[in-house]
């Protein structure tokens, strides 16, 4: 027993400064990372209604907001498309003068040191908005898949994308994606793979931001069940074994504890992604006065960092970092 009787709880947090000498977790802005929608044919910027306070760019918008990013001291970015047309298979997703292809060199030359990571998925650039082409039976065909994600990983690569980040949670894509990336002369270019991604209800603010919603049926045949948290293990372990340089849950904060099994499970960089519908319902009861924008922020992702994630994926990380 450490604490003897003569303990007083209240002693270390009687004043800021001691407060601050035994805080035992850190939220700095290099630790999070920011999303960004690129619209293809949009000039400026377009308010995304279902997530106050964010918007789509056009390629025109992104050096400026790449530099005012780097002023904050934000580590990355994470992209997102929508491209000028979709088909069967999603091909704008590796075109090579796809929208996410256009924007990576504009940031990398705006922000040299802004970490862009490009999200790997096919479901913003397909017809019917599922992360792969379909079987005859309508269901995702995981094996066809394989060889499209990892065509458009090489493509965002060659791009000059710094980090690879596929979210379509397709069985084996680490793999074909790692030596594809390999075969094209990219064998520094990390893969953050999203190895346990649930199929959410939270997603669906992204789902209209990003104009991705299936057209039919939904994610549970490829996303994992929310009950499940022993089998994020296996995903996080076989994304491991197959390349992954680091692993992310997502969403984050209805999943507290699968980061914290993560984070103990294994040793690689965790990341966390507090996604579009976390984000939403924060801002929604913000904008009503019932809570209090920045101080319940600056709980949301401290939180997520006690849990053990390193990098924070979120929406709010420039409202976070002007402020704090
Ligand atoms: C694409 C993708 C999604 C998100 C990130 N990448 C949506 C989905 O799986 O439906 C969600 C992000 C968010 O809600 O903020 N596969």
């Amino acid at each position: 027993m450490e604490l003897g009787r003569f303990a007083r709880h209240r002693r270390l947090r009687s004043t800021e400064s001691l407060r601050r000498l035994v805080r035992e977790t850190e939220l700095t802005p290099a630790h999070l990372v920011y999303p960004m929608f690129v619209e293809a044919g949009l000039s400026g910027r377009s308010p995304i209604p279902s997530m106050p306070g964010q918007a789509r760019l056009g390629l025109d918008a992104l050096a400026d907001e790449a530099r005012s990013l780097v002023r904050l001291g934000i580590g990355g970015v994470m992209l997102f498309g929508l491209p000028a047309a979709k088909d069967e298979t999603g091909s704008g997703a590796w075109a090579a003068s796809g929208i996410v292809q256009q924007a990576i060199p504009r940031i990398k030359e705006a922000a040299p040191d802004l970490v862009v990571i490009g999200d790997v998925c096919l479901c913003e650039y397909t017809s019917h908005g599922h992360c792969g082409p379909l079987a005859p039976n309508g269901s995702v065909d995981n094996d066809a898949a394989l060889p499209l994600l990892a065509e458009t990983a090489v493509s965002l690569a060659r791009a000059g994308c710094d980090v690879i980040a596929p979210s379509d949670m397709m069985d084996g894509r680490v793999l074909a994606i790692r030596q594809a990336l390999d075969l094209a002369g990219f064998a520094m270019t990390p893969i953050l793979s999203y190895a346990a991604k649930f199929a959410s209800g939270f997603y669906g603010p992204f789902r209209e931001a990003a104009d991705s919603a299936p057209a039919f049926g939904d994610r549970r045949g490829y996303q994992m069940d929310p009950a499940n948290a022993r089998m994020a293990i296996n995903e996080v372990l076989a994304d491991i074994d197959q390349g992954a340089d680091m692993v992310m849950v997502k969403p984050a904060l209805p999943y507290l504890d699968v980061i914290r099994a993560v984070r103990e499970a294994v040793t690689v960089p965790l990341a966390a992604y507090n996604v579009s519908g976390e984000y939403s319902m924060l801002m929604a009861a913000a904008e009503r006065g019932w809570v209090d924008e920045h101080r319940v922020i600056n709980e949301t992702l401290t939180a997520i960092r006690r849990a053990g994630a390193d990098i924070i994926i979120t929406y709010h990380a420039k409202q976070w970092a002007a402020r704090r």
